[in-house]
């Protein structure tokens, strides 16, 4: 098993990035780690720290037709994905892979933050989104 160094952010879709972020500001007094808008994922992205915990990362769409805005259209907003860390994403990938696990990215792609990053299906893991991400500080 490569190292996994536990739950790196909870991802969570909503329609009004500063919206959500005053409000979680509110409830759990978290404040802005940093922010993005990435146009070739179609998404607009807040990462919150709340205290040690993992970071929250907030997702707005940028348009209908982007991940973000499907999954709203679908689902509308709440819990959108949980992130895992990991040392070697490539490596763990791989026994995944070995393993006959459904992966949504089978190799590892760039995602927000400038982490390395891989999803694998809801179906693989009970109905959960997963992600896997490798900060860049130890890539
Ligand atoms: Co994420």
């Amino acid at each position: 098993m490569t190292g996994t160094r536990g739950i790196h952010h909870i991802g969570v879709a909503v329609h009004d990035v500063a919206a959500a972020v005053e409000r979680y500001a509110l409830l759990v007094g978290a404040t802005v780690d940093h922010e993005a808008v990435v146009d070739e994922q179609g998404v607009h992205a807040v990462a919150l720290r709340a205290g040690d915990g993992p970071l929250i990362e907030l997702l707005a769409p940028t348009g209908d037709d982007t991940p973000v805005g499907r999954f709203l259209a679908k689902r509308g907003e709440g819990m959108h994905h949980v992130a895992y860390e990991v040392d070697d994403l490539r490596a763990h990938l791989e026994r995944l892979r070995a393993e006959g696990v459904e992966l949504i990215d089978a190799e590892p792609r760039n995602g927000l933050f400038g982490m390395q990053v891989a999803f694998i299906h809801p179906e693989a893991a009970f109905g959960c989104l997963v992600e896997l991400v490798q900060p860049k500080e130890h890539a």
